[in-house]
């Protein structure tokens, strides 16, 4: 069991994509090959899976995830390599305890389940949902890129079929695909088109589903769940980030139809912050493909009002960012439908760079011809002036001086006198941690010990396949107590632990079973350490010799007999215990 955060951060950044930024790959087969970033040599034997997301030099050794690449790569320890990726790849690390994998990955299943249903229906002739998408002229190849679904007018059509396949109603309602009223289960998506929500790993994450027709709200989305952070998630990205990275720009639009009508029209650098402001989150994810974003919002107030907070959280990111309200239609799918592809490029080049567009809002806001408010139109655009850079804010000095017709000598002088510190920065961050939970052998071991403290002697053998935050903290402090021949104090062992680690500390001792044979225990659970170790050396032999294609004859044999040693040792060891 691992903490959601660790699984959300390997489930987003893809260690291609990941490792293609700094090692130079090229497609061998179903997987990629470079030279080794660890050790020299002219030819490749450097190889990336991405069905396996995992990374295999077959010169030097090096084998490992995609943290773990990073952790080699930029000398990092596990936590560093982790936030790293994670701000890389926006996602926020929760901190105390999340669902455990097989949970996330029984969500991702369901999900990914509802989605062939609701495309299913989709296809079949006749339905609303397709007439629909016809009715706002989308070819069928884009339907079938994005994956539109239909989820029909019956109340329990979805529910039933998830059923049929025997998922779980707690998992289905977690997901929000169905609720529960009256004794009864019923469809959330009723008589809906449905787009589904791919993240950049290839997970269904969620859904938003539009009414057909004037049933309130326009677009129902999936609620929030462990496997869906709206905050965290671009609509589309998962079709677009190539051409997002080739373009080295992106435009990030309002809905789910700007998207997919741009991406129709031939603008396919596109991507959408789902009805919401802007996130950090969402900038940082973006950032990953391209610096250059122009946010395309709605010409309506709450458009404009969102695009003022979403180049904030941009420029606040260090994206260059520039702001484009369409002029002829409500919003770029609109607008791409009446004027073409080369019109909105065209009116991308008169979008307003960041510092432009809030002096724009601001002035907007001020009586320019009222002394007063002139004087506040200035304070707040030397606000702005001190996001930029030396050089830029000089350059604006000038443009605001003759756009709105105040002296540059005003401007400076606003600009020293209420200089300030430094720039508020953000907050140094806070310590982050992700909890690993304890696993049933830490228990049992922990357990053992205290009932049993001379087997604390051989604690070098099973230290270090201790995983859990608690179940190491339980054995540091067991550690600074012990004492030879004596038996554990429980108490001094719980004053050496923080909050969790004693909770963790408490449970063992109250509800593990009492030790019947402390001997055969202790052997058991020693001997299940080692063969899950040697189960993931398996895996991973196995692993490697999928990806050992035009390797090295004796390279690909010695990974063979290794194979071959592990399972004859998990074997044996599997007889031992019987
Ligand atoms: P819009 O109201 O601008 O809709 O909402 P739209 O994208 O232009 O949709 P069409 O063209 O009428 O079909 C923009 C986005 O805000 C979110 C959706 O993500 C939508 O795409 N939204 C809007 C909701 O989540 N719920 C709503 O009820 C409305
Ligand atoms: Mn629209």
């Amino acid at each position: 069991m691992r903490d959601n955060s660790i699984e959300e951060v390997k489930s987003r950044c893809d260690i291609v994509d990941v490792i293609g930024r700094e090692v130079e790959l090229k497609r061998a087969g179903s997987n990629y090959k470079g030279l080794c970033p660890f050790h020299k040599e002219k030819t490749p034997s450097f190889v990336v899976s991405e069905d396996k997301q995992i990374f295999t030099c077959f010169g030097c050794g090096a084998t490992g995830d995609v943290i773990e690449f990073e952790q080699k790569y930029y000398n990092l320890d596990f936590m560093e390599a982790l936030e790293k990726l994670a701000s890389e790849c926006g996602v926020t690390i929760e901190h105390g305890r999340g669902g455990d994998t097989s949970d996330r990955e029984e969500l991702y299943r369901i999900n990914r389940e509802a989605a062939k249903f609701f495309y299913t229906a989709f296809r079949r002739a006749p339905n609303k949902g397709a007439e629909y998408m016809k009715g706002r002229e989308i070819g069928e190849d884009i339907l079938k890129k994005f994956g539109i679904g239909y989820a029909d007018e019956n109340w329990d059509s979805l529910y039933n079929y998830l059923k049929g396949l025997g998922f779980p109603d707690d998992k289905m309602l977690k997901l929000g695909l169905i609720s529960f009223s009256k004794g009864k289960y019923y469809d959330k998506f009723r008589d809906r088109v449905m787009f589904p929500i791919i993240n950049t790993g290839g997970k269904i994450i969620g859904f938003g589903g539009r009414a057909i027709g004037d049933v309130m709200p326009k677009y129902l989305n999936s609620q929030e769940s462990s496997v869906f952070m709206k905050k965290n998630n671009l609509y589309g990205l998962n079709l677009t980030r190539q051409e997002i990275s080739k373009e080295n720009s992106a435009v990030i639009v309002e809905g789910y139809m700007d998207v997919i009508g741009l991406y129709q029209g031939g603008v396919r650098n596109v991507s959408a912050s789902l009805g919401t402001a802007l996130t950090d989150s969402q900038a940082k994810l973006i950032k990953r493909y391209t610096k250059n974003v122009i946010l395309s919002y709605d010409a309506d107030d709450a458009g404009r009002a969102a695009a003022l907070r979403g180049i904030d959280i941009l420029h606040g990111q260090g994206c260059r960012v520039r702001v484009l309200h369409v002029t002829d239609g409500k919003d770029p799918d609109e607008f791409i439908r009446k004027k073409g592809r080369q019109a909105f490029l065209d009116l991308t080049e008169t979008a307003l760079p960041y510092a432009d567009y809030k002096f724009d809002a601001i002035s907007r806001r001020h009586d320019m011809n009222d002394t007063e408010e002139r004087l506040e139109f200035l304070k707040e655009a030397v606000g702005v002036l001190r996001t930029l850079s030396p050089v830029e804010a000089d350059m604006y000095i000038r443009k605001l001086s003759s756009g709105y017709d105040i002296s540059e000598g005003a401007i400076r002088k606003e600009m020293a006198e209420t200089e300030s510190g430094p720039p508020d920065r953000k907050r140094a961050s806070r310590e982050e941690h992700v909890d690993i939970p304890m696993g049933r052998l830490e228990k049992n071991i922990i357990k053992v010990l205290i009932t049993e403290s001379r087997f604390y002697e051989r604690a070098g053998e099973f230290t270090a396949a201790f995983e859990s935050t608690d179940g190491k903290a339980i054995l540091k402090a067991m550690d600074r107590v012990y004492e030879r021949g004596k038996e554990f104090d429980i108490n001094l062992i719980l004053d050496n632990l923080d909050e969790s680690a004693a909770e963790a500390m408490k449970n063992i001792d109250c509800d593990m079973l009492p030790v019947g044979d402390g001997q055969k225990m202790f052997e058991d659970c020693l001997d299940a350490m080692k063969i899950e170790k040697l189960q993931k050396k398996e895996k991973l032999l196995t692993d490697k010799i999928t990806m050992a294609e035009g390797m090295d004859d004796q390279v690909v044999k010695g990974l063979f007999e290794e194979l071959s040693d592990t399972r004859s040792e998990i074997s044996s060891l599997r007889k031992r215990g019987h």
